[in-house]
């Protein structure tokens, strides 16, 4: 397997989340980024002095952006964890985002990218559990494209009480990337 399917280097997804980061007060922040690949995106929040945690089911990814903090002389918490399973229970963030693999797959080999039979076997594990770990006014940045239907994403959002608004588009090839921005109702 190439380094390209071991570690998600940085791309066109990863720059919509930063556009979207770049606009907010990042400072004194609790952030939690789900699946940090490279560690691009969390590096970016603790230069901008959010207090961050970083979590990512393929250790290759942990090790590689463990290496890029150092690098960039920041702190950051860095945890293997598959989804939310490695965390403190009760530990609590005012943002937490998430750049998620999506595609539609047999199965989940490429970790950075298979999304399961309809490509949203990690974003519906996402959308169960990230609300235990939520502050009461914090908010959720999930990307989302249209073709992982987001008529499901908002019916299963409402039921736990939240909603979300989209905050950028961008089409590519053959699909629309829409960042969405999750809050309680
Ligand atoms: C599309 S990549 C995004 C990487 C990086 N955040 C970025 O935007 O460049 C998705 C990341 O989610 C991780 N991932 C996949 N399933 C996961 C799970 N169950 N729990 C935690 N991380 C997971 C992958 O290993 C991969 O690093």
């Amino acid at each position: 397997m190439s380094d390209f399917y071991e570690v998600y280097l940085p791309r066109e997804d990863t720059y919509l989340v930063e556009s979207i980061l770049k606009n907010r007060d990042l400072k004194g922040k609790k952030v939690l980024e789900v699946g940090c690949g490279s560690g691009y995106l969390s590096i970016f929040c603790a230069k901008h002095k959010a207090i961050v945690t970083a979590i990512d089911i393929n250790n290759k990814a942990i090790t590689y952006s463990k290496r890029q903090a150092e690098k960039e002389k920041v702190n950051i918490d860095f945890l293997q964890s598959n989804m939310f399973e490695s965390l403190d229970p009760k530990e609590k963030f005012d943002l937490i985002f998430f750049n998620p693999p999506y595609l539609v797959s047999d199965n989940l080999d490429f970790l950075a990218l298979d999304g399961g039979k309809e490509g949203r076997e990690i974003i519906d594990k996402f959308l169960k559990g990230f609300d235990k770990h939520l502050e009461p006014n914090g908010f959720v940045l999930l990307l989302h494209t249209d073709y992982n239907d987001l008529n499901k994403t908002k019916e299963i959002l409402s039921k736990k009480g939240f909603s979300f608004k989209i905050l950028s588009q961008e089409r590519l090839f053959f699909e629309e990337l829409n960042i969405l921005e999750i809050k309680r109702i």
